[in-house]
């Protein structure tokens, strides 16, 4: 194996508020402690407007970007911390295709969603947003060991 594939890497994992209202919350979590990952930290958390729109601002341009701020912010999300080798591919997997009528049956969104301003879960895209959303929830003071390795928005 390549020393790369074997790196211990951290995702961001927010339960979406349709998911909180839903109360998958446990059903999510524990899909990803089933398959092995560590939980590192876990917060709810209310997201103030600017929050969610630095979270997705690689979307900014998109027709959809004012609607997803609404959705993201029109109730509490569950922000969370997890580790592992190979975890941020790995829980995007989980997770399953962005619109949940593609997402494969055993997925998150493939057993749980029906659309995709709907899709009860958010995983980051890469290693890099992993690092860079954990730095953004580490705002609301996510990591319970590393927090003081990270910067403070608020
Ligand atoms: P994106 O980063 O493309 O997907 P993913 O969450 O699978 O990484 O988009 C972010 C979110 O934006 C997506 O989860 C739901 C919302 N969205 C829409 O509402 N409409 C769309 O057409 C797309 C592509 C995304």
């Amino acid at each position: 194996l390549v020393a790369s594939m074997e790196e211990v890497e951290q995702t961001y994992i927010m339960i979406k508020p349709d998911g909180v209202q839903r109360g998958l919350v446990g059903e999510i979590i524990s899909r990803f402690e089933r398959k092995g990952f560590k939980l590192t930290g876990l917060k709810l958390f209310q997201c103030p407007k600017e929050l969610a729109e630095e979270h997705y601002k690689d979307l900014q341009s998109k027709t959809f970007f004012p609607k997803l701020i609404d959705y993201i912010t029109s109730g509490p999300v569950v922000c969370m911390g997890w580790e592992g080798v190979g975890v941020v591919a790995s829980a995007r997997k989980l997770i399953g295709a962005t619109n949940p009528l593609n997402a494969e049956p055993g997925t998150i969104r493939g057993d749980l969603a029906v659309q995709t301003g709907r899709n009860v879960v958010h995983g980051s895209d890469s290693p890099d947003n992993g690092k860079r959303e954990i730095v953004w929830s580490s705002a609301f003071e996510l990591l319970l060991d590393m927090n003081e390795t990270y910067i403070r928005i608020f």
